[in-house]
């Protein structure tokens, strides 16, 4: 699993991040592709078309997110999605696996693609050097992939070239190279775009996303929907709308439009499409030109959460299902999400105004939360942070290395003061006495104070409090005092303890080797203060779901979705969840489940 504390990776994530947000401004890679990949003209490019995939009979497709971290949990997911079937003879694989974002962590990149991703799925389709099923194109399921923000951060270049590598080229073009998609895992990839939509049977269609970092949605693609609902999609087709991230779960309700803009006018978009004049007329029934095409959005999924969980509005399903591989996320800080929107719901008439919306966490049949894993379970996990300085061992180095320099400028300090050494200096009668000379130390000069002020705000800065900067400053400077009170305690008591270890006539060498004992103890605490303010603000405040979680890479709650259009074109679906992924150990046998009772969606 990716260590998200490193401090190499934390500073090598932050610079991919800051250049591909800068890069998706000025250069978004998505219009070019657009344009050496332009929409062919109705009907609908048949390599996306699986509608009369299984007359008659059930059409199966998986969906799986956030994937490719560390090599036990993404391997098992893919042994899951690749096993003949489920459950006796139950549940069988997908026609289909629609990966839902981030299918690599930390950073987008060929090299991590391979490790975290493409090696995992290609040893779960032949994990004895014998395929599952025929490595031929008549037999290969289809594999699609929308991007998460994880994805794009190299420019989403690796992710072209691994799923969009496919072109088609018509008679009618005199330009490139027709070429096929890749194998991966077994699974043909199709797509051209970073975004698609495809056809399944009952009038069913799947759209795939992709809101960039920052939930920008380009105008090629705007275009490339609107043409899909206008002019292959059949009047009053269902959506399944797949998107990179749960805005309304992420949405501030003080204001709502900067998160919520793009999602709202996504899922609008379909139900606001008319019969275009051009169109070739349908059966009898069809809408006369210029009349609303009757498409109705059934169906949100989305992943970039780490856990399982339904919400609902009205009777329209909003699943997040982020189980594919990366770390647990919690999910006892969710709640019902009410705020107000400029639109109003999909499927209902209204110019710009105020519109309230509210998203619950649905109930399973059974009468619990469809979360999982489940609340209790997530808030009782988030005691593993009381650990986080054994688990994050990287992160206490970094502290180290800091409480060193600052406490040999503190050792200066003391030499100026005419203190003798730090160690001399806080060996006092009283621990009053050590707490008011150490800090008069730090405001001796300019340095030492310097390093705590840089430090406060960087708490500050960590703080998680998205939706109020005072709540965020309370949160920030509560710990940096908590961090403060720590280090100023342990290097005391340490300092206090070592006294003897090096004989008197040694100062110097005293106050190295018990300021070294300081550091290292300070460095050790300040890791579980750390952990204990995680723990303490996921467990009380509902804040830092990210970090909490991400501290203790926890591999298993995984999960996917196993869903079925039946014969009479009603969609079920099947959430499958993973209680515990086996650790290394490539054999060991899978136990999934089913996290609630199959979901109906009526045709
Ligand atoms: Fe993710």
């Amino acid at each position: 699993m990716a260590a998200w504390y490193d401090p190499r990776l934390l500073a090598a994530t932050g610079l991919r991040s800051v250049i591909s947000t800068l890069f998706g401004h000025f250069a978004d890679k998505r219009e070019a592709i657009a344009a050496a990949n332009a929409i062919q003209p109705a009907p609908a490019d048949g390599e996306f078309d699986y509608s009369d995939s299984d007359p008659g009979g059930d059409f199966w497709f998986d969906y799986l997110a956030d994937s490719g971290d560390g090599w036990n949990p993404t391997f098992a997911m893919a042994r899951l999605v690749a096993e003949d079937t489920l459950t006796g003879d139950a549940l069988p694989r997908g026609r289909l696996l629609i990966l839902g974002g981030d299918q690599v962590y930390p950073t987008a990149s060929v090299e991590d693609y391979r490790d975290r991703f493409v090696a995992p799925f290609d040893h779960a389709y032949r994990p004895d050097g014998t395929p599952r099923w025929p490595d031929d194109k008549a037999h290969r399921p289809h594999l699609y992939a929308i991007p998460g923000n994880h994805d794009w951060y190299d420019g989403l270049n690796s992710f072209f070239g691994l799923f969009c590598r496919r072109r088609v080229v018509r008679e009618e073009v005199d330009l490139g190279v027709s070429r096929e998609g890749k194998v991966i895992g077994g699974r043909q990839t199709q797509q051209t775009r970073s975004y698609f939509a495809i056809a399944l049977p009952g009038d069913w269609w799947v759209w795939g996303t992709d809101c960039q970092l920052e939930g920008y949605i380009d105008q090629p693609q705007i275009d490339y929907f609107q043409h899909a609902a206008a002019y292959w999609m059949k009047p009053g087709s269902k959506l399944i709308l797949c998107v990179a991230d749960p805005a309304w779960a992420y949405v501030d309700p003080k204001d709502p439009e900067r998160k919520f803009a793009s999602f709202c006018y996504l899922e609008r978009l379909a139900g606001l499409a008319r019969m275009p004049e051009d169109r070739e007329p349908g059966t009898e029934g069809w809408p006369q030109a210029g009349e609303p095409m009757g498409h109705e959005l059934k169906l949100v999924l989305t992943g970039d959460s780490h856990h399982y969980c339904r919400w609902i509005e009205g009777d329209r399903n909003y699943m997040v299902c982020g189980g594919g591989g990366a770390f647990l996320h919690p999910t006892h800080h969710l709640d019902t999400k009410r705020f107000e929107s400029r639109f109003p719901r999909p499927g209902v008439a209204g110019r710009p105004g105020r519109y309230p919306r509210e998203f619950r966490i649905a109930e399973t049949a059974d009468g619990k939360q469809a979360l999982f894993p489940d609340s209790k379970t997530s808030a009782g996990l988030a005691k593993g942070n009381f650990k986080f300085a054994l688990i994050n061992k990287w992160f206490v180095f970094l502290l180290f290395c800091i409480y060193g320099l600052f406490n040999w400028i503190l050792d200066f300090n003391a030499g100026i003061a005419d203190e003798g050494t730090l160690a001399q200096a806080l060996r006092t009668e009283s621990w009053r006495d050590a707490v008011v000379t150490y800090w008069d130390l730090v405001f001796t000069s300019p340095w030492s104070a310097l390093l705590v002020l840089i430090s406060a705000l960087a708490y500050v800065r960590f703080a998680d409090s998205p939706h109020s900067k005072t709540r965020r400053r309370i949160m920030g400077l509560a710990h940096a005092l908590l961090q403060a009170v720590v280090v100023t305690l342990t290097t005391i008591a340490v300092v206090g303890a070592a006294d003897g270890l090096v004989p008197n006539i040694h100062p110097r060498w005293d106050s190295i080797v018990s300021v070294t004992l300081a550091t290292l103890a300070s460095a050790i605490a300040s890791g579980a203060a750390f952990g204990f303010y995680l723990w303490f603000c996921i467990r009380w405040l509902g804040r830092h779901p990210n970090e909490a979680f991400s501290s203790m890479a926890i591999e298993d709650f995984k999960s996917f979705l196993r869903l079925r259009i039946g014969s009479d074109g009603g969609l079920t679906i099947f959430p499958i969840g993973l209680r515990t992924v086996p650790k290394n150990d490539d054999k060991a046998p899978l136990d999934p489940h089913l996290i609630e009772p199959a979901i109906r969606i009526a045709p």
